[in-house]
């Protein structure tokens, strides 16, 4: 494969790399989705200068990192998760100059970088591919990918009886009669990791953005990229979940780990702590810790988590389980309650239990926000690294009504129903002003690509700024209370303390500072416990009646022990 030559960046990004090994333990790292955070030219798509101009909003924020979703050169088939050139900046995006410029700005407001690497798949006119349509069957660019000759007797049939997760057969046919494999859309080929090519590319794809100083990578699909030998049938046809409890011949296979031990290697030619972060949709969380052992990644996304209800049992249940299975492999746990492909926290916790990670229904926003409040403050509390996607540190919920024309998610068009909401929690953020695009865009009236709700106006940075009570202050003082008090966020363990039923109680103990209480009242009524200690922090108002406080419904607060 051929490549412009690489640019070198002019000059090292300013960070000290070196100074703090282990970095991410503890660390808060904040999603931003580069469609949707800032937009500095007024096309109505955010851009990468959009992001620089607004890192200090997160320097602001008190978060540790940033980790921005894919805005490489791409035809936007699945928002920048079909990738035509991985070492390019996509021009609705910005150029190599952007992606340098804001690794240098984060770094020097002391934030770290993680990019988006997206390995299982690329895009249809990725060059490999286009090669591979244009060379034919049995040629060696056919063999980067999945193209096998379909069943039946004329080849009329897929290959196999795998669907998509988007929707729809996982097998396209081509011209000249071969099928090839996409887990996803049909415009993102899975790429055959069986195949050394394919290994080499993504070893220097890595180096060439570790080369440019970013701090990680967060690794898209990690846990599809190797496929069953013979790639066996389900027997079974119809959807299912991401998180699905069976074992899939095209996930989570145990091949996947030699890549990820080959890329650590690759990061450790780097100074400092280069991380990597599995996207890694497993049955088990004792199946995601495998892929975050001494020698492969430093973090898995903690999606069991961000599935569990708002519930006291399951939730202490989740988080015993994760601290188990992450200390038994030396692996800082992660938790995470939002993100680009999952309802907003704000909306799922306003709708009853069961609803699942992709929702219709508004559901009851009050309750809603009421209890997103709660169950970040919990989060925030727990030992380890936490992701928050952006916009809820705004309490935004997901926007249920979009018109269907203007939804742009591939799920949503290609499945009847399912997996299919994502542009909901896609909607631009509201930065300021009061008209829209409430500060997306550089000016009044410049579009948004979706349209963002009228009631924002109240809930954009601007407008939540200084307020007493607003859920930017509330995240703001949380993550100031988190760097503060050592204890939160530290060491690998939780104390449960008794509590009436329904009710959280926890202590977290860190080798400096004080101890933490933690108490979350999951019930709908107001409990009364003894007093844990000195307030820090309360996800609503609460009341201290003598030797007891009194924690209202859905409401956590943090106390110093
Ligand atoms: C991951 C991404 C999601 C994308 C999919 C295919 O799950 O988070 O947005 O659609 O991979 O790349």
């Amino acid at each position: 494969m051929t490549h412009p030559a690489p640019t070198a960046p002019t000059a090292p990004a300013p960070f000290a790399h070196e100074d703090a090994a282990d970095w991410y333990r503890g660390a808060v790292i904040y999603q931003v989705y580069p469609r949707s955070f800032a937009d500095s030219d007024g096309d109505g798509i955010g851009d990468l200068a959009g992001i620089r101009a607004r890192l200090p909003h997160l320097r602001d924020l008190g978060v540790d990192a940033v980790w921005i979703s894919p805005f490489y050169a791409s035809p936007q088939a699945d928002a920048g998760y079909d990738v035509s050139d991985y070492r390019k900046v996509d021009p609705v995006f910005g150029d190599a100059a952007d992606a340098e410029g804001l690794v240098r700005d984060a770094h020097e407001l002391g934030l770290r970088v993680i990019f988006d690497i997206v390995p299982n798949h690329c895009s249809e006119e990725h060059e490999w591919f286009q090669r591979a349509l244009a060379e034919g069957p049995g040629s060696a660019s056919r063999a980067l990918f999945h193209f096998h000759e379909g069943r039946g007797e004329a080849g009329e049939l897929p290959p196999n009886d795998w669907e998509s997760i988007f929707g729809g057969p996982a097998w396209t046919r081509v011209e000249g009669g071969e099928w090839y494999l996409h887990l996803f859309a049909p415009q993102q080929p899975d790429l055959n990791w069986d195949n050394p090519v394919v290994r080499e590319e993504f070893r220097s794809v890595l180096r060439f953005w570790l080369d440019l100083g970013v701090d990680g990578f967060r690794v898209d699909v990690a846990h599809g990229l190797v496929k069953a030998p013979g790639l066996p049938d389900i027997g079974r046809t119809g959807q299912f979940g991401l998180l699905g409890n069976a074992p899939m011949p095209f996930f989570d296979q145990d091949g996947v780990h030699e890549i990820y031990r080959d890329w650590r290697r690759v990061l450790e030619e780097y100074p400092g702590e280069r991380v990597l972060v599995a996207e890694a949709w497993t049955p088990t969380i004792e199946r995601s810790a495998c892929y975050v052992r001494p020698d492969e990644m430093h973090q898995a996304f903690n999606f069991t988590y961000l599935a569990t209800d708002w519930d006291a049992c399951a939730l202490r249940e989740v988080v015993d389980t994760t601290l188990e299975a992450m200390r038994r492999v030396g692996a800082p746990a992660t938790w995470v309650l939002s993100n680009h492909d999952v309802t907003r926290h704000t909306t799922r916790l306003g709708n009853p239990p069961g609803s699942g990670t992709q929702m219709v229904t508004p559901g009851d926003p009050v309750l809603g926000l009421r209890r997103a409040r709660a169950a970040t403050l919990l989060m925030l509390g727990l030992p380890g690294s936490a992701y928050l996607y952006q916009g809820e540190e705004l309490g935004l919920p997901d926007v249920t009504d979009l018109p269907d024309e203007v939804r742009a998610d591939p799920s949503f068009h290609r499945a009847a129903g399912q997996e299919g909401f994502r542009d909901g929690c896609r909607v631009p953020i509201p930065w300021s002003g009061t008209s829209q695009p409430y500060g997306f865009g550089p000016r009044e009236g410049d579009p948004s690509w979706l349209p963002q709700p009228d009631a924002w106006r109240e809930l954009s940075v601007e407008a939540q700024t200084g307020v007493a009570g607003s859920t930017l202050e509330l995240y703001r003082s949380a993550l100031d209370v988190r760097r503060e008090q050592p204890s939160l966020g530290a060491g690998d363990e939780v104390e449960w303390l008794d509590a009436p039923d329904g009710v959280l109680a926890l202590v977290r103990r860190g080798e400096d500072g004080a101890p933490v209480v933690v108490t979350t009242n999951l019930t709908s009524e107001e409990v009364r416990l003894p007093l844990p200690g000195g307030l820090l922090l309360a996800s609503a108002e609460l009341a201290v009646d003598g030797d007891e406080a009194v924690l209202p419904a859905d409401t956590t607060a943090w106390w110093l022990g």
